[in-house]
């Protein structure tokens, strides 16, 4: 095929045709059409746009790109989530061992770090031994056996994802709705799901930064769910602060945990078990009190940390670093971050957090830079809060004295403190179905 044909058109504004997503697709990942043109091609769609039938096309080519997951579990509904990614949003983690405890089958399939983002996989991989590149096969026999993988794009399915979503990491390509809602839906509708939930943030640390724009990238990714017979709702969640305390991978893993244990933040409990709520309905729960009772009940008997120990085991890591969290990999560093003034902290800003943590060695620069999982930030101070000077507001972690010099500087400018009153996004705004939204505050 002529890609630079299709460039040409896509850069003058024009539509490529189904047949030509699926070709170009199929070329790109059995490696006969280079990254730069694909690059090229990326970035005149992110200035020129995508129409519907666009998006709906490199959906369905991603999807077929690769094989589907087939999981047979009589009973034990399939169905997964999958957040449009923040900082310090570690709720897959939780939710996935949470749900797969309330007895429904969950495939989760994430990816790593992307910008300013961090990733589910990235954060489960600091758990020593953690394998997320199972096999199809592998992880149809684990979801079948213990109810959850969490595993990576795998070449077998939705390749063109795992290649795509590294691509646009590093061209500047991410922050564009069909490009965000294909690559998500690719992944998910793999997996054989019945019911999908989407965890759609909102705020200066989304992607798309316009609560507007967020509502449009929600109905996008549940028209292309439904069209394709996959039940789709969406929460519209707040990131324009960082969720719960913990920015980093390590750090995230442990808070996840302790999640899990019943002792996590607030706001991470509240908005996994919102989820984990759509979860369970999806999956024919009728109650939404009962949902939620029922996923409390799992945290507290512990059945939900110990089918994370079950999925940890399972994919080769340590089941005892959900007992003993100290055995995540542990930064060489750790300095107090104190309060420079009195006064109501104004924001914490999350994509400043989300960079930083990137310079600090916790993400990547290049597709196929390694990642220091230990290092990052603990974040107390919340945007609202009242704070005297040399007050604590947070730690920092890194893995020698500059890392710490950039973190210091990082939160220097991203926990602004003033006089004036902050109006904090409500943590969970609304929920978004085929049929409306519905607001919940
Ligand atoms: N998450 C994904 O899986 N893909 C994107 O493009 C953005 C967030």
């Amino acid at each position: 095929m002529f890609v630079p044909g299709l460039i040409e058109r896509k850069r003058d504004g024009g539509a490529l045709t189904p047949g030509e997503w699926r070709e170009l697709m199929r070329s790109y990942v059995a490696g006969a059409v280079p990254d730069y043109q694909m690059a090229a091609l990326l970035m005149a769609g992110f200035l020129r746009g995508f129409t519907s039938e666009e998006t709906a096309a490199l959906l369905d080519a991603m999807m077929d790109s690769g094989s589907r997951l087939d999981i047979s579990r009589p009973g034990r509904p399939v169905v997964d989530k999958h957040s449009t990614g923040g900082v310090g949003d570690k709720v897959s983690l939780a939710l996935a061992p949470l749900v797969a405890s309330c007895g429904l089958s969950v495939p989760m399939m994430s990816g790593r770090g992307l910008g300013h983002t961090g990733g589910t996989l990235d954060k489960l991989e600091s758990i020593p031994g953690f394998r997320t590149d199972l096999p199809l096969d592998a992880v149809r026999r684990q979801v079948e056996r213990i109810g959850c993988a969490m595993i990576g794009q795998t070449p077998e399915i939705a390749p063109a994802d795992k290649r795509l979503y590294a691509l646009r990491d590093v061209t500047a390509t991410v922050e564009c709705i069909p490009l965000i809602a294909a690559s998500i839906m690719s992944k998910k509708l793999c997996e054989g799901l019945s019911g999908l939930v989407l965890d759609v943030k909102q705020g200066s640390g989304a992607f798309i930064t316009d609560p507007e724009r967020s509502r449009e990238l929600a109905e996008t990714m549940i028209r292309l769910g439904e069209q394709r017979g996959c039940h789709t709702v969406a929460l519209l969640t707040a990131m324009d602060r960082p969720l719960g305390r913990a920015c980093g991978n390590a750090l995230e893993t442990e808070e996840a945990i302790m999640a899990l244990r019943g002792s996590g933040p607030q706001d991470l409990h509240d908005v996994t078990i919102a989820l984990g709520v759509e979860m369970l309905v999806l999956a024919g729960e009728r109650d939404h009190a009962r949902a939620a009772a029922r996923l409390e009940e799992a945290i507290s008997s512990g059945k939900a940390a110990q089918k994370f120990q079950e999925i940890i085991e399972a994919q080769g890591g340590d089941p005892k670093v959900v007992e003993d969290p100290s055995l995540l990999p542990q930064a060489e560093e750790v300095e107090v971050y104190y309060a420079q003034r009195g006064g109501t902290v104004l924001a914490v800003e999350p994509r400043t957090i989300g960079h930083a943590i990137v310079e600090m060695g916790g993400g990547r620069h290049q597709v196929e830079d390694s990642v220091d999982h230990s290092v990052g930030f603990v974040i107390t101070a919340r945007p609202g809060q009242t704070v005297h000077a040399s007050e604590p507001l947070a730690s920092i972690f890194a893995r020698d004295r500059d890392g710490i010099e950039l973190g210091r500087r990082a939160l220097d400018q991203a926990i602004r403190i003033g006089d004036g009153h902050p109006a904090p996004l409500p943590l969970i705004e609304a929920r978004v179905t085929s049929k409306g939204h519905e607001p919940l505050v």
